[in-house]
This record gives structure tokens, C-alpha cells and sequence, in this order.
């Protein structure tokens, strides 16, 4: 297929996703609007929709829980092809029904991209009106996953960090201990190969995290003080600093004052709490269990997000570009979702090793904005390639480019629409 066809099959797999202002991921495995998908999402509709790229936004917004909290997942209408549904997670915090966390806060950065990339400065009316949300939102991270206010976040559950499988979890899943459960039937594993799926000593642990947050009506103080699970994540950690550096320009640019100096004190904060990831010896950011104390021992995509996170000393970057190198000596595509020299590596289970097109985006966003621009054009080098190689998978082997997991995957799309396809280099040069 040319890439031209390419840029046609993307926004025809958006449109056939939309449900009428939201998208789902794909058909079948994933049948409800979630959260950081729809945000990445945006970005392709916004290649060739202004108007849909903001209702996408909106909607999301629609389902913010009244303590500031913008669910993972929004049950607008009830599927019985996916689990766990609605009544297992038993939660009453918004408007719509949905799961009882949150996931990685891209949001804020997405707005000040659409607002950036309109000349006409007509969004601005539409960014004015989600700041409050946003504004809320980010406080809700800050009160709920940093409670010792040592500005990082931590996840309740694996699947907060949207890197829901991730090698780094696994300790602190082991140590969930498996209750208050009732027998339940996956879904996931009759749309894709279960050998790219969870184990099912995980789905226990998943669901018994869920069952002990639901025993305290997802309260989120409480939540915070008794989960089984609460891992720090620089994934999420870097996300939000990135994105507080956008909402921030944000507030400016809309003549919010208080907000602004508010935002400051957050980044100021989260700049310092960054340093409590370091690895020594790995020379690199990681996950760092809470409950137990202990830090991870693997780097994994999300390491490679701390210049995104305007993190750009000169340490840092050198051992980045060095283990960016070191895996590029490795694997074939970049960038695996972790490590291939761990011994957790699987290139094809998900998160344990395949490429995600929309983190290969955010870190080659980040390293081009430190001033290193070859690495981030291999990035995008590599991601048009797993398209073209495999189309619009939800991931990829690193190894041989096989796609894997669902397929005409919306994330997928959008990212190559407003990123990876050539149509698009031309345009943005
Ligand atoms: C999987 C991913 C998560 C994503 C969801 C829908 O659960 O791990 O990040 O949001 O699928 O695509």
C-alpha cells in the first residue's frame, strides 16, 4: 500500500471507530471510549477535523468524576464482549459509568497542540472551557498518587499506567494477595492470542485490586492509604510534568494568573521528585514500589520519556541516547516497551517488549525538542515502517515488525496521521 493510501485507510479506521463524537480503539477487543487512547486520537482528527478533534476532547471530559478524576474507561453503553464491565468495578463517581482509576494525563498537552496548531484562534474558546477540568483533574493526580507530596505519581493499579503488563509491575502484583473475588470469564483472550495477553495469576490479582478499592467505595484518600498496589510510574510522572509545562502555557496565554502560579509550584515540585526514579546504576529513571520500598531493576519505553518531561540535563541525556543505542544494536525496530537484554523481554506479550507507534511519538517529541534530532527521526523512521510493514496494528514485534494484539487500531492511526506518515513531514515542513 502507498503511503498515500496509507494517510486514506487511517482516517477511514478513525471515522469507522467513531461512535458519534467518542472512538473506541478498535472493534471488538476494546469497545468503550478510553481515556488516553481518545486524547492520542484527537491528533488525527485533528489532521483533517478541528471540530471532531475537540468533541473527542469534550466527551472524555464528560465523564470527570466529581473529585477531579478522569476514569480510564467510559462505559457509555453497556458491552457484554469486554471484561471487567461496569458492575464489576462498581463505581459512583461521575456521570457516566466507569472503571474506578485514571490513566497516563496527556490531555493538557493535546489541548495546547490543537490551540497551537489553529491560526484562527478560535479554539481558544474551547480550551477555556476544559481548563477548569484539566485544572481539577491535575490536582486530583497530585492529592490521590502523591500523597507524601514528593512530586511523583504512583498507579493503584497496572492498568492506570496504560502500560498495563509492564515487567515493573510484577513484584508489587505478586504481593496482592488474591481475594473477594467471584469466578469470572476473560474476554481479551477470545479476540487475540492469549499468548499476547496477561496470565491468569495476573487477572486474579487484577481484579482482587479492584475488589479491595470497591470495599472502600473508590475513595481516594482511602484508596491511597490501602491499596494492595501503588507503584510509582515515570511513565505517568513524566507524562504530567509534560503536560503541566503545556497546561501552563495554557493558563497564560488565557490570562489566568492564580492558575498559572499554581502550575508553577507543581512543576517546580515534580522536577525535584523526578530524581527519587534515578537508578544509579542502571543510569536511568524507573517504577519504585511504595508499599514495599523497593525500585524496579528494568528500563523500559517510559524511561525514554524524561526529555518529553523537559528533563534534559546533560547525565540524563547521555544515558539515554547510550541505552537508545545499546537497544538499537538489539532489536530491529525501536522502541521496545522494554528492555531486550532484561530477562522479563517477551517481544511479543504486550508491554513486555513491542513497539506502541504513540510512545515512540512522545519520546521522539522529547528527544527533537532536547536539540537531538537524528534519534527522533529514527523513531518515526521506525514507526512509518511498522505501518507499512504490518498497517495498523495496536503493536509491534521489535524483533520482525509483526503486528500483534487488535487490529485497524485508532492510536495507531492517528499517531501516523499526524506524525509518522510522510504526506504529514511534508506538510508540517
Ligand atoms: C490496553 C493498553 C492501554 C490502552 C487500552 C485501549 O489496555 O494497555 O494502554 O489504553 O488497551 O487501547
Amino acid at each position: 500500500m502507498s503511503d498515500t493510501d496509507l494517510d486514506t485507510t487511517a482516517r477511514t479506521i478513525l471515522t469507522d471507530n467513531d461512535q458519534g463524537g467518542y472512538t473506541i480503539p478498535t472493534k471488538g477487543l476494546y469497545p468503550y471510549q478510553w481515556n488516553w487512547d481518545s486524547v492520542f486520537v484527537a491528533l488525527g482528527f485533528a489532521t483533517f477535523d478541528q471540530d471532531r478533534a475537540w468533541r473527542e476532547l469534550e466527551m472524555l471530559f464528560e465523564g470527570q468524576w466529581r473529585d477531579g478524576m478522569v476514569p480510564h474507561i467510559l462505559f457509555r453503553k453497556d458491552d457484554p464482549s469486554y471484561f471487567p464491565g461496569p458492575s464489576v468495578w462498581g463505581t459512583d463517581g461521575g456521570p457516566i459509568p466507569s472503571s474506578g482509576h485514571s490513566q497516563p494525563p496527556v490531555a493538557a498537552t493535546v489541548v495546547r497542540d490543537l490551540v497551537d496548531a489553529d491560526a484562527t484562534g478560535q479554539s481558544l474558546d474551547r480550551a477555556a472551557a476544559l481548563l477548569p477540568g484539566l485544572m481539577a483533574w491535575h490536582r486530583w493526580y497530585l492529592s490521590y498518587r502523591d500523597p507524601k507530596d514528593q512530586g511523583v505519581l504512583a498507579v493503584i493499579h497496572p492498568w492506570e499506567s496504560g502500560r498495563d503488563n509492564l515487567p515493573d509491575w510484577d513484584d508489587a502484583l505478586r504481593a496482592v494477595e488474591v481475594k473477594d473475588i467471584e469466578p469470572y470469564e476473560r474476554k481479551d483472550t477470545s479476540h487475540v492470542d492469549p499468548a499476547m495477553r496477561p496470565h491468569k495469576e495476573d487477572y486474579d490479582r487484577y481484579l482482587s485490586i479492584m475488589a479491595a478499592c470497591r470495599g472502600v467505595d473508590w475513595d481516594p484518600a482511602e484508596v491511597a492509604r490501602s491499596c494492595p498496589f501503588f507503584v510509582v510510574d515515570p511513565g505517568v510522572t513524566f507524562i504530567f510534568l509534560r503536560a503541566n509545562r503545556d497546561l501552563l502555557h495554557l493558563a497564560e496565554k488565557l490570562g489566568k494568573t492564580e492558575e498559572a502560579s499554581e502550575i508553577r509550584g507543581w512543576i517546580a515540585k515534580m522536577e525535584a521528585g523526578a530524581k527519587i526514579l534515578w537508578h544509579d546504576e542502571l543510569k536511568a529513571h524507573v517504577a519504585l514500589d511504595q508499599r514495599s520500598g523497593k525500585q524496579t531493576d528494568g528500563i523500559s519505553s517510559a524511561s525514554f520519556l524524561a526529555p518529553y518531561a523537559g528533563l534534559t540535563d546533560g547525565e540524563t541525556l547521555g544515558a539515554l541516547q547510550a541505552h537508545f543505542d545499546r537497544i538499537a544494536g538489539k532489536v530491529r525496530y525501536l522502541m521496545p516497551s522494554y528492555d531486550p537484554e532484561h530477562k522479563s523481554y517477551e517481544p511479543l506479550r504486550y508491554w513486555r517488549g513491542p513497539v506502541w507507534a504513540m510512545i515512540n511519538y512522545m519520546i521522539a517529541r522529547g528527544f527533537a525538542e532536547a536539540g537531538d534530532k537524528a534519534r527522533a527521526e529514527r523513531l518515526r523512521a521506525d514507526t512509518a515502517a511498522l505501518v507499512r510493514e504490518s498497517g495498523f496494528a495496536e503493536y509491534f514485534s521489535p524483533e520482525t515488525a509483526e503486528g500483534a494484539g487488535g487490529g485497524s487500531f485508532s492510536w495507531t492511526a492517528a499517531i501516523w496521521l499526524t506524525w509518522a506518515s510522510p504526506s504529514h513531514v511534508e506538510q508540517a515542513a
